[in-house]
This record gives C-alpha cells, structure tokens and sequence, in this order.
C-alpha cells in the first residue's frame, strides 16, 4: 500500500476515539456551514466521500431520510461512524478510497466532501472521479482548507516540511480552476475563518 495512505490511516487510527469530541467546536462551525449548502431532501442519493466519523451523516439523518454512501480509508473512523448510524436502514458505510471510486457513472444526486481535500494526493483524479459518479446538474459541496491568506500558506508549507499526513491546501483560485477543467460550474465560493483555521465553501454543479 501507499505509503501517504498507511500514514493518513495510522493518524485517524489514533485518532478516531476522541476526534468528535477534540475538534467539536472546529467541527460544529464546518458541518454547519456544509448542511446550508447541502440542502438534503428525501429523493436525495447523497455520497460522503472521506466521512469520518459520520458526524455529517447523523445531522443528515436526523433532518431527512435520504440514501446515504459513506466512505472513507480509515476502519477506525468507520467503525465509530458504524457504530452511530446502526441499523439505519438508508445508511451504507464502505471502506474506499477517493481516487477510485467504486460506484457506476451518474449514480449520486450530491457529493460532500468535508475538511479532507488536503489530504488528497491527486486532486484532479478524485474531482474526475467526483463529476463521474455525479448526475447531471447534480451537486457537490465541499468546505476545503484555503491557503489564501499568508499564515495559512506558512502553515501549508510547515505541514509539508515535517511531512504530517497531508498532501497540500489551495487557494480559492486554485481550486475553482481545478473544479471547471473537471467539468464542475461554481455556484457559489467563499472564504471564511474559524480561529486559526482559512476555510473555503464550495458549492459547484455538474
Ligand atoms: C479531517 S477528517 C474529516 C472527516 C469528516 N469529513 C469530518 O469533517 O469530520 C479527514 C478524513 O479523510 C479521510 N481520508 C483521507 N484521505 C482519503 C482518501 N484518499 N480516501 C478516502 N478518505 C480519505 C481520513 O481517513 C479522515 O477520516
């Protein structure tokens, strides 16, 4: 195996117990702002791509019953997301890798993908795989890391020097460029800040 996704894996090995309950301020501001831009309704197929601990499924969840995909590489983040979402009849939880996704073409009506596109080695390959799996006019939301503003470019550059499990952030530019060669029209972008943290909202449509 990839020796970047051994290192991500053994990071959220460690740790899956306690991260709700480490970031849940950090956690709150960004699920909110991801749940605004969502919108889920009933006739929703709704994909999860890097869901954690399912935190966003189980708000999902409890405002509507829609078809849910969630994935991600850590069985340590599934496992607590697994363990949240029991017997919810809508829910499936799969261990996958975003950069193949194992789903036919046009199969979800939204993709989320919520504070793990930094992680992602190959960011064109996973938004191709993105619009691939995605309806047309169907949506995707994504609230990113956003390395607009000098500090956060420092700590981009730190975290590459000590080799955290972490593969890059990028400027909203950076990124509507990324989302428009991959066939995504961005609806709406915006930049804000929690405490430290530069923070980009995406909303694009296929
Ligand atoms: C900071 S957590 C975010 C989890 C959740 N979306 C949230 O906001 O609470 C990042 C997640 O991305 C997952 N991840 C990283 N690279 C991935 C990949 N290539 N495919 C699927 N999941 C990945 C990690 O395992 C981890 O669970």
């Amino acid at each position: 195996m990839h020796s970047k996704t051994e290192k991500i894996q053994k990071e959220y090995a460690r740790l899956a117990q306690k991260y709700d309950e480490h970031w849940r301020v950090y956690l709150e501001a960004t699920h909110k702002h991801a749940m605004e831009m969502l919108e889920p309704e009933k006739s929703d197929r709704i994909l999860d791509a890097s869901a954690g601990t399912g935190l966003l499924a189980g708000m999902i969840r409890r405002q509507v019953p829609c078809e849910l995909s969630l994935i991600d590489i850590s069985d340590e983040m599934l496992s607590v997301a697994r363990n949240r979402l029991a017997n919810d009849p809508f829910t499936r939880i799969r261990k996958m890798d975003v950069h193949a996704l194992d789903y036919p073409d046009a199969y979800f009506s939204k993709i989320v993908c919520l504070n793990s596109f930094h992680f992602y080695e190959n960011p064109e390959k996973v938004l191709s795989e993105f619009s691939r799996v995605l309806k047309k006019s169907g949506k995707l939301v994504m609230v990113a890391w956003c390395r607009d503003p000098w500090h956060f470019r420092l700590f981009d550059v730190a975290m590459r020097i000590t080799q955290r499990p972490y593969a890059g952030s990028h400027t909203s530019a950076e990124l509507q460029r990324l989302l428009k060669v991959s066939g995504f029209t961005v609806s709406k972008s915006r930049r804000w800040s929690h405490r430290f943290w530069s923070l980009l909202n995406i909303q694009a449509e296929k």
